[in-house]
């Protein structure tokens, strides 16, 4: 833990869904994270599909603080396209994604099957303005207390 929170601000950051279940999850980690961490600066957001957005979330974080940093935790399993490729692009980050390692005669947008581009708000526009550093975390990856969960949803059913 970075001896400096008041200068960090933290992203917990969930792909986002028409469906209200999946903002009752962030929303619960990020409240624990508060919980916890009462002098932390932390919000949620969504990547697509709702919410507050990135922008949003960024101008929520930046507002009233003056952050050197802010980083984003994907709250997804595993990296992939919208990890390696949409989210560093959203928040304006370099990444190491190499197109043409995925281009297999498909269209990305196409293996996604949930169409990202078709859907506007109002505020696809929106911009946000931080001259500080953003780090784009690991994904949750390969952990054994996820490992735990798996069983635990197994057993539950059998
Ligand atoms: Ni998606």
């Amino acid at each position: 833990m970075t001896s400096d929170l008041s200068k960090t601000g933290i992203l917990l950051l969930s792909h986002g869904s028409r469906l209200d279940q999946g903002e009752k999850v962030i929303k619960a980690y990020t409240d624990m994270y508060k919980e916890e961490f009462p002098e932390a600066i932390v919000e949620y957001g969504f990547m697509e599909m709702r919410e507050p957005n990135i922008p949003q979330t960024i101008n929520k974080l930046t507002e009233g603080n003056d952050l050197e940093k802010i980083i984003v935790v994907p709250v997804f399993v595993a990296h992939g396209l919208h990890t390696k490729r949409d989210i560093p692009k959203l928040l304006g980050i370099e990444s190491d994604f190499d197109e043409s390692k995925v281009s297999g005669g498909h269209s990305h947008d196409h293996d996604h099957g949930h169409h990202h581009h078709h859907h506007h708000h109002d505020h696809d526009e929106e911009t946000f303005d931080f001259d500080g550093e953003i780090i784009l975390a690991d994904p949750l990856g390969i952990d054994t207390r996820l490992y735990e969960i798996i069983k635990e949803r197994v057993s539950q059913n059998l």
